[in-house]
C-alpha cells in the first residue's frame, strides 16, 4: 500500500473524456487532486470518434465515454447513468406539455452535435427507429454553444441531463416531456484489454467509482 502511494505521489494521469463528460470530469479530478496533490492531470476533452481513435492507439491511461464499441477489444466499466433529454427555451409552445408524442418533433428544427458525437449517434438511432427526421438547423461541436442556440430560439436539442444543472436552475432552458425520452445512456471507464493500468490510473479509477453516486445526485437533483 505504502509503495503504491509512493508511486502515485508525483505521477501524471493522462485522461481523455467525452465532450459531454467534461460537465463532471473536472469535479472528479478536483477530488482526485485533493487526495494526491503532487500529481499532475492532463485532461483531453474530445468527442466519441476521437476517443475511439485514442483507444485504438493506446494513447491515454484511461478514457471516460459513452458505451464503448463492442467490436473493439476493450475493458468498459459502467459507473453512472447519462440520461439524454430534449431541451427547449421556456417560452416554446411545447414547454410544460405532458406526454408529447415523438412524431411531434418531426416539425421542429433541431440544433445537434457533430456526427462523431455519441450524443448525436444516440439521437439518430432513436429518430431512425421512430422513422422521423426533423430538420437540422445548426450543427455545433460544443454543448454550451448548443444550449445557447436553443435558448436563443434556433431549435430544440437533445443533450445530457448532466449538462443542464445551472440552466434549469436559472430558468434559461426547460426539459420537454417527450415519448421515448430520456434516452438511457451510461458513462463508462474504458481502456484496452490487457493494458496494465499504472498505479495513478488505478487510483483514479477507484475514485471515479467512489464519487459516482454523489456526482449523479448533484448532476440530476
Ligand atoms: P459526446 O459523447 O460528448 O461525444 O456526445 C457522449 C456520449 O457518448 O454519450
Amino acid at each position: 500500500m505504502f509503495a503504491q502511494m509512493q508511486d502515485i505521489s508525483r505521477g501524471t494521469l493522462n485522461v481523455s473524456v467525452a465532450t459531454t463528460a467534461s460537465s463532471f470530469a473536472t469535479r472528479m479530478i478536483s477530488a482526485f487532486l485533493k487526495q494526491y496533490p503532487a500529481t499532475t492531470v492532463r485532461l483531453d476533452v474530445t468527442n466519441r470518434g476521437t476517443l475511439i481513435r485514442q483507444l485504438e492507439n493506446n494513447e491515454k491511461d484511461i478514457v471516460i465515454m459513452g458505451k464503448p464499441p463492442e467490436a473493439m477489444d476493450l475493458v468498459g466499466e459502467a459507473f453512472m447513468d447519462n440520461p439524454l433529454v430534449v431541451i427547449a427555451p421556456p417560452d416554446h409552445p411545447l414547454a410544460g406539455q405532458a406526454d408529447i408524442g415523438i412524431q411531434t418533433l418531426q416539425r421542429e428544427p433541431f440544433v445537434v452535435r457533430e456526427p462523431a458525437s455519441g450524443t448525436r449517434a444516440a439521437l439518430e438511432k432513436l429518430f431512425s427507429r421512430c422513422q422521423i427526421s426533423p430538420a437540422i438547423q445548426v450543427e455545433i461541436a460544443d454543448n454550451e454553444a448548443i444550449k445557447e442556440a436553443v435558448a436563443a430560439g434556433l431549435g430544440l436539442s437533445v443533450v445530457s441531463r448532466h449538462t443542464l444543472e445551472l440552466d434549469l436552475q436559472a430558468g434559461r432552458l426547460v426539459i420537454l416531456d417527450v415519448e421515448h425520452f430520456p434516452i438511457a445512456r451510461h458513462w463508462y471507464l474504458a481502456y484496452r484489454r490487457g493494458k496494465r493500468l499504472s498505479p495513478i490510473a488505478l487510483a483514479f479509477k477507484a475514485l471515479v467509482f467512489e464519487q459516482a453516486p454523489k456526482m449523479a445526485e448533484a448532476l440530476s437533483p
